[in-house]
């Protein structure tokens, strides 16, 4: 039976981010449900898009034999039908087609839902950006982009550690071997941190230790991540202590260098007697696939109680069809929480400062004052921020007079800022949201007939996007140039520092990395 109306229509499920607590009980409390209607064979309670000829295109880019499946099997046991690839080798990718064009014909083809697998990171965020369809809404599903997030799968972790452990809360968490590349990572413990006193330990070697993106999100909502680096005996000392030890495959394919997985490979293995001592409810888990010839569970340990792999692959049936059920607005309707709401975006990026037309002077004597064009002032940090502004602004290919240089801070003696001057030119409102991404704390003053016309203290913008030459500095996100996918590059500004993240890859970086 359908629902009148949901409030998660047209819901996305491509970063965990944006998923609130109230949302999470909810889902976890229906997922419950669908698996025992499932279990219990009550198609009346699943089979929800009987008659409603609706349809979801499965792409996969990448292998997959869970994901891809139990997507799959959801989709048919909702009552929806399927369309798709498993690999591009007989698609047009092959002929060179972007993946918006691609979707984009899914779009045409008027699909429902789109489950996308990517190796770009960002993929999902692009698809579920570009594709807002107003009244019917296209709902997209990240399957996996890259070493990014893999958000449908961290919502079968909890259900699965909510399962083994009892509780979502006040759990020690132990997470082994690949928390750099191993996406599935980067997602389960952020919607863990929605529950209160929950702690982390990560046991990777230390070139595959966890984004700090991930971790300064955790820290963000106060949660604990302790690294340990050194070798698998803290992991076993460590184990009677966990609740649940989530262990991962080495992402050989995404290494950047073979090396890094030769010295990674041997770290950590859980053998049969690391059960001894463990707490009753403890679970170890696995995202799967794991490796034949270097597994991270020795193959006797899959008879062990305590062993939870199958049953979290098992879980993906519930909680994806739960999750499309409520994309497509066939459940939710009693759902009366707080829905995630994409934060209001400040525009403001500058304070007018009243000049009171003081005469312009100059900070260093061999700095001589303009009489009329733009002073940018207090270019705080590295050198080579100044000259960075300088040809972003393509001072010399418009044949501007400017004179730039890095001098002694009056007021604050022993240290540096740049100061760049430039004759006879005055800056657009893009030009100095340029500046204001590069160098946040400048000041741009106005000078007119050797007076400070105007004054302006510029901050770091909170969305920062549609400036040239702006590149995301993760080599694997979908706006790279190089990928030619056509993703306008888009930062978003977090914390109270100079600090950005990629609104799509997640990749934290200085502002002035952006350029
Ligand atoms: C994982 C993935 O593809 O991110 N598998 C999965 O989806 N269940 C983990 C992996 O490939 O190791």
């Amino acid at each position: 039976m359908a629902a009148a109306t949901s409030k998660f229509q047209g819901k996305n499920w491509v970063d965990v981010g944006s998923v609130t607590e109230s949302e999470l009980r909810y889902f976890l409390r229906l997922a419950t449900a669908m698996k025992e209607a499932l279990r219990e064979r009550r198609i009346e309670r699943y089979r929800l898009a009987e008659a409603r000829d609706l349809f979801a295109a499965l792409l996969f880019y990448e292998p997959s034999t869970r994901t891809r499946f139990s997507f799959e099997i959801a989709a048919i046991r909702l009552g929806l039908k399927t369309v798709g690839f498993s690999g591009t080798e007989a698609t047009s990718v092959k002929k060179g087609e972007s993946l918006l064009d691609t979707v984009d014909m899914f779009d045409a083809y008027d699909m429902d839902a789109v489950i996308l697998r990517h190796p770009l990171d960002g993929a999902a965020k692009a698809i579920a950006e570009h594709f807002t369809r107003p009244g019917r809404p296209l709902c997209c599903f990240n399957g996996g982009d890259g070493m990014n997030e893999h958000p449908t799968q961290g919502l079968l972790d909890l259900f699965t550690i909510g399962e083994c452990c009892g509780r979502l809360h006040e759990l020690e968490i132990g997470i082994a071997v690949d928390a750099k590349y191993g996406r599935t990572t980067h997602s389960f413990p952020v919607l863990l941190s929605l529950f209160p006193g929950n702690r982390f330990h990560v046991f990777t070697h230390p070139d595959l230790r966890m984004p700090r993106s991930v971790i300064a999100h955790l820290k963000e909502r106060n949660v604990e991540v302790v690294e340990h680096f050194e070798s698998g005996a803290e992991l076993r000392a460590m184990l009677p202590k966990l609740d649940f030890l989530y262990m991962t495959r080495l992402q050989r394919e995404r290494f950047e260098d073979d090396a890094e997985y030769y010295r990674a490979r041997d770290m950590y293995l859980f053998t049969l007697d690391m059960m001894e001592g463990t707490k009753p409810s403890f679970g170890v888990g696995h995202p799967l696939p794991d490796n034949k010839e270097n597994p991270a569970i020795h193959p006797s340990v899959k008879r062990h109680p305590k062993f939870w792999p199958k049953r979290q692959a098992g879980n993906g049936v519930p909680t994806r069809l739960t999750e499309m059920a409520l994309s497509l607005g066939l459940l939710g309707a009693d759902f009366d929480g707080q829905l995630h709401e994409p934060a209001p975006v400040d525009p403001v990026f500058y304070r007018e400062r009243n000049p009171r037309g003081q005469k312009e002077r100059a900070e260093a004597l061999d700095i001589r004052p303009i009489a009329s064009g733009t002073v940018v002032d207090h270019v705080e940090g590295n050198p080579y921020v100044i000259e960075k502004i300088a040809r972003l602004l393509k001072l010399s290919a418009r044949g501007n007079t400017y004179r730039m240089g890095v001098v002694e801070a009056r007021k604050r003696p022993g240290t540096r800022k740049g100061v760049l001057m430039i004759a006879d030119r005055f800056l657009d409102e893009d030009e100095l949201r340029l500046i204001a991404t590069i160098a946040p704390g400048a000041t741009v003053n106005d000078i007119r007939d050797q007076r400070v016309a105007r004054k302006r203290d510029l901050a770091l913008p909170a969305l920062i996007e549609g400036l040239q030459e702006m590149t995301c500095t993760n080599h694997r996100c979908i706006t790279r140039p190089e990928y030619h996918e056509h993703v306008p590059p888009k930062a978003i500004r977090v914390g109270s520092g100079n600090a950005v993240k990629c609104y799509y890859c997640n990749n934290l970086m200085e502002s002035h990395e952006l350029f």
